[in-house]
């Protein structure tokens, strides 16, 4: 017998509900919040009440898409962390709402194993390749940066983190810099297309391990941009592409050296990549490139699943279901990382 999941994000500034047949995508709807634009960045109290305004129609499309009536649905899976504490609490005060009313189990999700979760995702016309266990992961968000050993569906450990900031921050408090709007990888990764990757070199992190460092890059561009703009102050318009193509090729270099080191030494040939900054095409591209030499089989989420959408939680959500894992009615969100 089929199960029915309804799945509900909203752990930054998208508001998305999915409903899945056992592991099978059947509606994915998404409500992106455009008001944070004017800001130059997510501003929670207008996240959680954007979430407020969106949540019940999003739900309501989604079921209408899928065909599926609420009383359909077997259990309902939301994430409850990590995130902005004012907007996880709409995704979960709704889902348990929705638990009571229809009588259905309630299912917690990490909204970081959800992003690594995106790879096990099926679709009903889609013949789609999954990576088999164990796995890494290069899991890269606006919030994290990660290598993570996937072992099975539930069991994922992190070898290698950021030890400040996330690539996706980098990207976008660089963006900020040049006077680019948020979220500013979607643009550096566009404006980087006509640069050379090779005209500014930018500093990279000399640290131990698996992990990783983006601080220092954001202060380097920052004090090479202050240097540059006192002796032409139209240094950022004139050369545009090329910082942008030189900034993302750093970016990436730094992710990559790391992966291929975690990859060697766990002696592991599947490689996925998970997360906002997988979408950017430099880094898709450098991936497959490096993973010819490496033998290495890739695998990459299609773009509706790398951002964040509720596809991924309602896809956990089955697997956890499939081993009862359900939650209390007295679960909290929870804002920082717990993996
Ligand atoms: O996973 P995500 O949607 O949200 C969370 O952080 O959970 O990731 C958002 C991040 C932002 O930092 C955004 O600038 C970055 O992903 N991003 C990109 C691209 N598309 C989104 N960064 C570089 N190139 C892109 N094409």
């Amino acid at each position: 017998m089929s199960i029915y999941i309804l799945g509900i994000e909203s752990s930054c500034d998208d508001t998305s509900a999915s409903v899945f047949k056992d592991d099978t995508v059947l509606s994915n709807k998404v409500a992106n919040q455009d008001v944070h634009m004017a800001y130059g960045g997510v501003v929670p109290e207008l996240a959680s009440r954007a979430h407020q305004q969106n949540i019940i129609p999003v739900v309501d499309k989604a079921l209408k898409e899928a065909n599926v009536k609420p009383e359909k649905i077997d259990a309902i899976a939301f994430t409850r962390g990590p995130g902005l504490m004012g907007s996880l609490l709409v995704g979960t005060s709704f889902a348990k709402g929705f638990a009571l009313a229809n009588n259905i189990p309630l299912i917690d999700v990490n909204h970081l194993h959800a992003h690594i979760m995106a790879h096990f995702i099926n679709e009903p016309d889609n013949d789609i390749k999954h990576p088999s266990f164990p796995f890494l992961c290069l899991l890269v968000s606006g919030g994290n940066s990660q290598i993570v050993l996937v072992k099975s569906h539930t069991e994922m450990e992190v070898v290698g983190q950021t030890i400040d900031d996330a690539a996706g921050e980098a990207f976008d408090k660089c963006a900020k810099v040049m006077g680019l709007p948020y979220p500013g990888g979607p643009l550096i990764d566009k404006l980087a297309k006509d640069g050379n990757p090779n005209a500014f070199k930018f500093s990279k992190p000399r640290i131990k391990g698996y992990d990783y460092s983006f601080s220092g890059l954001k202060t380097s561009f920052l004090y090479f941009l202050r240097d540059q703009l006192k002796e032409n102050e139209n240094f950022i318009e004139e050369n545009k592409n090329d910082l942008c193509a030189s900034l993302q090729a750093t970016i990436i270099d730094i992710l990559l050296i790391k992966l291929k080191l975690a990859a060697k030494d766990l002696n592991i040939k599947q490689i996925a990549l998970a997360g906002g900054v997988s979408a950017n095409s430099g880094l898709r591209d450098s991936l497959q490139k490096l993973a010819k030499t490496q033998n290495w089989e890739t695998f990459i989420p299609k773009f509706a699943y790398t951002t964040d959408n509720a596809a991924m939680i309602a896809v956990t959500g089955y697997y956890k279901y499939c081993n009862k894992d359900f939650i209390s009615h007295d679960a909290a969100p929870f804002s920082r990382v717990v993996f």
